[in-house]
């Protein structure tokens, strides 16, 4: 299975801190300005080891349409991300074939607090707003070590689980 730790962590390492100023941009007015093609996170991409990157313009205006997509459409797609489409079809075949695994399989890596948020979780055991969420899904986030943003980063810490 290590085999893919490498291109999942590429796909998350951008919405790791996204999370974050996700939550930040819920306090700013947000405008409907969703592109067909996608979301330039790329100023984000660019300032994503900058610990100081809510100062930054170009990081704010992305939170703002990020936070503005989930409220608006509940879902976005991203361009400027740097990733490459041969690096998301691997991606997407090895979380299909993880998908494809009995329960019992998936499930020995749960997702929990304790695990930093990173591993499984079968549909419905997400809760929403009192409302049980229908997905399926493996959240993969990049490795963090203790301490290594600070108490901002507590929540999030942890290694991936496989
Ligand atoms: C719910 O699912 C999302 C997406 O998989 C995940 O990021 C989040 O941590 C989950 N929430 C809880 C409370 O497990």
């Amino acid at each position: 299975m290590a085999r893919w730790v490498s291109p999942i962590h590429a796909l998350v390492a951008w919405w790791e801190m996204s999370l974050v100023f996700l939550y930040g941009a819920r306090k700013h007015e947000c405008e409907i300005n969703q592109d067909p093609s996608g979301l330039d996170i790329s100023p984000l991409v660019s300032a994503s080891h900058d610990l100081n990157l809510a100062e930054d313009s170009g990081v704010q205006k992305v939170a703002r349409e990020l936070d503005n997509a989930c409220k608006e459409a509940g879902f976005f797609y991203v361009k400027g991300h740097g990733i490459p489409d041969s690096l998301l079809n691997e991606v997407k075949n090895v979380v299909q074939n993880f998908f494809d695994l009995p329960y019992e399989e998936k499930v020995k890596i749960k997702l929990s607090p304790a695990t930093g948020y990173r591993g499984y979780q079968r549909i419905g055991e997400n809760i929403t707003l009192g409302k049980q969420d229908i997905q399926e899904a493996i959240d993969c986030y990049r490795p963090m070590e203790p301490g290594e943003y600070g108490t901002l980063g507590e929540t999030m810490e942890g290694q991936n689980l496989w």
